[in-house]
């Protein structure tokens, strides 16, 4: 494949209507085919199992995409991060549920404001809680007269993974309580999401993690009934385990993220037959820059993707991308390519990498033949606070 086209003539990367070929590397691109495919199967699965859909928008932090999930049936998104939040909600989103702690009084402050602005759109804010602490700050914060609307409060329940949430049913019972207590909070269930399960690469490994941790929601769950408290939500999952939640009869609402578009790391999981498949539709176009008898090097570095899970694949070659440092990739194998030549990576991990661009170059088509439909920008990007 060869570049032949003019560069393109903004600062864009590439113009809506332009053919494959013009857009400039390194350039972020999403096979907008790919991606449909992908949202189709993922909504169609979720309203078969019964449950209800929430993607994670800490993957895209794009509005536009979080609106198309919402039109596909997703209830609502998840973000990580207060601006994220305030960034998706700037761009039309109403339904957000942070996923995350917030602790600092005066993000808290902006917590209720958005809560207040979303409440007056017919919208609704969710936020995860841990502590004592979050739960009187957050109370103090809605306190103010500038956000006396409710607010979702899940409690997050540590399901194995060692991050975030409390460590037993029985301290999410007593958060439970501190928050039906207050009467700007609505206590809304329980947040019990597993990172590192979703990343096992055997099927039996996962299930196994699963239901080690589905004891523990159920138990918690339990006391929570007991104490006249009944989590009216269980909430959680992940691209590698969703099936085992969809399942499981308890999580009422899946936050995956990943699957929209699918990076090289999560390829390398063992498929679970009980789920639908997913396709890369996420790549970074890069052109070969420089070329000699025993490597090649293209112009896209890890500051066009990020490596924090391994590196990059070429799409459809045989060819092994070596680290070359910030700005260039180094290509190793057999048939090596030619100056000037175009080549296709599919990034190790989706979320960081989709973080280091403005936009998503959205392309229907092909990535050999298509042409630049959507420019999509990525409203949250560098929304980290
Ligand atoms: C709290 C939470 N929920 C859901 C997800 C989505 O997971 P995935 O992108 O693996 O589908 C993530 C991703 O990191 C997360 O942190």
């Amino acid at each position: 494949m060869k570049s032949t086209a003019e560069a393109p003539t903004s600062s864009l990367p590439a113009l809506i209507g332009q053919a494959v070929d013009a857009i400039d590397t390194p350039c972020q691109v999403v096979d907008l085919d790919a991606m449909e495919r992908n949202l189709a199967r993922m909504a169609a699965f979720a309203s078969t199992h019964g449950v209800r859909l929430r993607p994670h928008a800490k993957m895209h932090k794009s509005a536009t995409l979080a609106k198309l999930q919402m039109q596909a049936g997703a209830v609502g998104v998840c973000v990580q991060k207060t601006s994220e939040a305030e960034a998706l909600a700037a761009g039309g989103v109403n339904d957000i549920f942070i996923s995350n702690e917030v602790i600092a009084p005066h993000k808290l402050q902006r917590v209720a404001k958005l809560a207040a602005e979303l409440h007056a759109r017919g919208g609704r804010l969710a936020i995860a809680v841990d502590s004592l602490q979050g739960v009187q700050g957050l109370a103090h914060a809605l306190n103010n007269p500038v956000a006396d609307s409710l607010i979702d409060v899940l409690v997050e329940l540590d399901v194995g993974h060692g991050r975030c949430g409390v460590a037993t049913p029985e301290a999410a019972v007593r958060l439970a309580r501190v928050i039906a207590r207050h009467p700007a909070l609505r206590f809304a269930g329980l947040q019990a999401y597993h990172g590192r399960a979703q990343h096992l690469r055997s099927v039996q490994e996962r299930r196994d993690t699963f239901s080690a941790l589905l004891a523990k929601v159920k138990s918690a769950c339990a006391q929570l009934q007991t104490a006249g408290l009944p989590a009216a939500l269980v909430t959680g999952a992940g691209t590698g385990t969703f099936a085992f939640e969809a399942a499981s009869g308890v999580y009422g609402e899946l936050q995956v993220g990943s699957y929209l578009f699918m990076d090289a790391d999560y390829a390398r999981n063992e498929s679970e037959a009980a789920q639908p498949q997913f396709e890369h539709a996420l790549f970074v176009k890069t052109q070969v820059m420089s070329a000699c008898a025993t490597h090649a090097v293209c112009d896209a570095g890890h500051k066009s993707h990020a490596i924090d899970s391994g590196l990059p694949r070429v799409l459809g070659k045989t060819l092994e991308y070596v680290n070359g440092g910030d700005e260039h990739g180094i290509l190793r194998g057999d048939h090596l390519p030619a100056i000037g030549d175009v080549l296709w990576l599919i990034p190790g991990h989706c979320d960081p990498t989709v973080n280091l661009h403005e936009y998503l170059i959205g392309v229907r088509g092909g990535l050999e033949k298509g042409t630049i439909e959507q420019v999509i920008r990525v409203d949250a990007r560098g929304a980290v606070t």
